[in-house]
């Protein structure tokens, strides 16, 4: 027998079901947003996660299924869905439009961690972009909207918020930081110590509960934002504060990717073990000029689907649709043109095998069926089938050529 390979998982029957319906529901608010579907391709050139999500990153740098195509190309089964939605953007020209554009997206994504709850090689997002507004009333918007696809999936949250600033406060603040995390080196751990030289603010999110207790007092970027970013951060707090949605600055949050600049989120669930994100992003207004398109502000973020598909309240099933069967082997075939007429407006499931009526009830429910419909010898003679409303529980007999 061959096994899917480590991390990876196939969706089946009720889990479908949940991914299905996690899908249509985040569609449908994107869409009331103005989204409109985009979908990139899997494999990207390697190049484009380097220059996006950061060479120092642990999803460049450790996590990548990268390998060289036939033809020798440097290729990359993507790891996150933005950096091709920018170079899709920049590629069809899309920069070059006065207007907004909003995509959203779902589909796979691969990065090769250590597999554990919640954490996969190959698991799904369902995200979306917007490009071309640099107001933070889109931040706003766009965590209002997450919160909106949660609230109707029953699922409960915590949200973190952030600022990284701008290339006027980030780069004096990381000198600071690296002055100050250069004093306490030895005391800290290895990935970090690495992190020092090539990515300063990743050391704030290390995990090890030792750097995290150092970190106390280090100095905090939302203390030494430059005034457009405080003035936007401030703006952001403010709006949430008015709409009622619930938050915590986390001084910490950094983000794993390094595109982001000014706010950063993730929306977190204590209910689901130690990986514990189920949705992030934030701003990232100088993406599209670093993938060599016209500046253009952006900002978006990803749901990880596996990570909620346990806490999502699923509505109640109704029976749904049509089972036919034939109690005699004369009439199975008589039954096709009917399933096929009925097909056209709702689901049908038609046994081939002639059975007792007791087996067909049986079958009837098993597949959740609405309604059954039954030819025996009687209705055979007479040209009629027999239906019964397994809701109602109301029964009669019509004529095919009625049916
Ligand atoms: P991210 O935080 O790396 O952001 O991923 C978004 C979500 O994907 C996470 O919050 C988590 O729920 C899920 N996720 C990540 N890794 C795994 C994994 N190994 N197994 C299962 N689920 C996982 C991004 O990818 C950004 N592209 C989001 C974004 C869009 N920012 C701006 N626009």
């Amino acid at each position: 027998m061959i096994n899917p390979l480590r991390g990876m998982k196939d969706l089946t029957f009720e889990e479908s079901e949940r991914f299905n319906f996690i899908i249509d529901t985040a569609t449908t608010i994107a869409k009331r947003y103005g989204y409109s579907y985009i979908e990139t391709p899997i494999l990207e050139e390697t190049a484009l996660f380097k220059r996006s999500v950061g060479d120092s990153s642990d999803i460049v740098s450790k996590e990548m299924y990268q390998f060289e195509d036939k033809g020798g190309n440097d290729v990359c089964m993507r790891p996150e869905g933005t950096a091709g939605v920018v170079r899709s953007f920049v590629h069809t020209k899309l920069d070059r439009q006065p207007m907004k554009q909003k995509f959203y997206y779902y589909g796979p994504m691969f990065r090769y961690e250590r597999p554990q709850k919640g954490r996969l090689r190959e698991f799904h997002q369902f995200g979306c972009e917007s490009f071309g507004e640099a107001s933070v009333y889109e931040d706003f918007t766009i965590i209002t909207m997450i919160s909106q696809i949660f609230n109707e999936l029953g699922i409960g949250f915590d949200l973190q918020i952030n600022s990284l600033g701008c290339p006027t406060c980030m780069p004096p603040y990381k000198q600071n930081l690296v002055s100050f995390l250069t004093e306490i080196k030895d005391k800290l751990c290895d990935d970090c110590n690495r992190r020092i030289g090539t990515n300063p603010i990743r050391v704030l999110d290390c995990k090890n509960q030792i750097c995290q207790s150092l970190l106390v007092n280090s100095p905090k970027l939302i203390n030494n934002l430059c005034d457009e970013c405080d003035t936007d951060f401030k703006k952001l707090t403010e709006l949430l504060d008015n709409a009622g949605i619930t938050y915590e600055v986390d001084t910490n949050l950094v983000r794993g990717l390094d595109y982001y600049n000014k706010t950063a989120f993730e929306f977190v669930s204590n209910n689901i073990g130690s990986q514990s994100a189920i949705a992030g992003g934030g701003r990232y207004d100088k993406l599209v000029e670093f993938l060599d398109g016209k500046p253009t502000p952006a900002v978006g973020f990803a749901i990880g689907i596996e990570r909620i598909m346990e806490l999502v309240q699923m509505p109640e099933v109704n029976r749904d649709g049509v089972y036919m069967g034939a109690m005699v082997e004369e009439a199975v075939e008589a039954l096709f043109p009917l399933a096929t007429a009925k097909r056209k407006e709702s689901k049908v499931t038609l046994e081939y095998n002639s059975k007792g009526f007791k087996s067909h009830m049986k079958g009837a429910d098993k597949v959740g069926a609405r309604y059954v419909v039954l030819i025996g010898e009687d209705e055979l003679k007479s040209g009629t089938v027999w239906i019964k409303d397994l809701e109602s529980k109301e029964e009669k007999t019509v004529l095919i050529k009625e049916f």
